[in-house]
């Protein structure tokens, strides 16, 4: 608990909220309040719905049933409340906009509203630019045109994009994707660091808990139109998983790392295996997380990934 406590507001207010797509749910009934400098995790399988709820919270998508609310009021599309790192953006490779650009468009996009700044305006702007990608370690980057980044290059100028505006909300959607294990725990503390400075809340949907594990205070696990939501030491246990996915899982805990383990039956077939897994993330078979219960034969996002 922080001193903070008292004053804390509700961000995020989803109420019975229920997302459908034709016959298929994707969950219901969903209760989820975030406030001010909380960290929720979203976790599930490949077409789970994970997307699917952050726009809702962007207002692109609408609810079957249930109300949303962000800062208090209904959401709006381009609400500069609302950070956003979209899944799997890439970049023309013939746009030459280079790293600080992509920056000062978070801010003007936003509350600084004008396109061009002149004298301390301008230089003000490029304090804060510069302070921003300082804070996501894209210095020696900076004036490089990004169609030349690596993507994890490229992930921490989005991240720093989205927080230009410094927003109550930063929606993340699978921003350690591209990024090696030392830069994906680089990239939580950066969050982390932001949420506790600024009190900034997030959502951050992810395949890979262990990294954000020591900050997150929420989880929401999707699987099979149903969920799990709690901290992390309630969500992330092998009774909770099991009831969820209605069959066998274990959570195992190794160094401080999760390991989500399914039965044999359920993984059949999957692309990503254990062992898979393990040397996509050249860290040894005790590192990630694995979605491998929900894949039900109607999921027809199971392929994308
Ligand atoms: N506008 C839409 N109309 C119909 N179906 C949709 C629509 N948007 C998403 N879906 C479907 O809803 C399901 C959930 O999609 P979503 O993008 O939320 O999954 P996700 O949990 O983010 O998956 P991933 O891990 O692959 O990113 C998918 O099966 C998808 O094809
Ligand atoms: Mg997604």
């Amino acid at each position: 608990m922080r001193e903070a406590d008292s004053q804390r507001k509700a961000v995020v207010e989803l109420e019975k909220a229920t997302l459908a797509f034709g016959d298929r749910t994707l969950w219901s009934d969903l209760d989820l309040i975030i406030e001010s400098g909380q960290f929720v995790a979203v976790l599930g399988a490949n077409g789970a719905g994970k997307t699917s709820l952050l726009k809702v919270l962007l207002g692109e998508q609408s609810l079957n049933s249930g109300t949303v609310r962000i800062a208090g009021s209904p959401v709006r599309r381009g609400s500069d409340v609302v950070g956003y790192v979209p899944q799997r953006v890439g970049i023309d490779s013939g746009v030459m906009v280079k790293a600080r650009d992509v920056v000062r468009m978070g801010l003007d996009g936003h509350r600084w509203g004008l396109p061009v700044q002149f004298g301390a305006k301008r230089r003000a702007m490029r304090r804060t630019i510069d302070e921003m990608l300082a804070a996501v370690g894209a210095t020696a980057f900076a004036d490089a045109p990004v169609s030349m980044l690596s993507g994890g290059e490229l992930q921490r100028i989005r991240i720093a994009e989205a927080l230009a505006c410094d927003p109550d909300l930063l929606i993340c959607d699978e921003p350690l994707a591209a990024l090696d294990l030392r830069h994906q725990q680089e990239v939580a503390a950066l969050i982390d660091r932001r949420r506790r400075e600024h009190d900034t809340a997030v959502i951050f949907v992810t395949h890979e808990i262990n990294p954000i594990l020591p900050y997150v205070d929420q989880v929401l696990y999707l699987a099979g139109g149903r969920f799990r939501l709690g901290p992390p030491d309630e969500v992330m246990t092998s009774a909770s998983l099991s009831a969820l996915y209605d069959a066998p899982v274990d959570v195992i805990s190794a160094h401080g790392r999760l390991v989500v383990v399914a039965a044999n039956d359920m993984t059949a077939g999957l692309p990503q295996s254990l062992d898979d897994h393990a040397a996509h993330s050249g860290d040894g078979a005790l590192h990630g997380l694995h979605d491998h219960g929900h894949h039900d034969p109607a999921d027809r996002s199971a392929w994308r990934r």
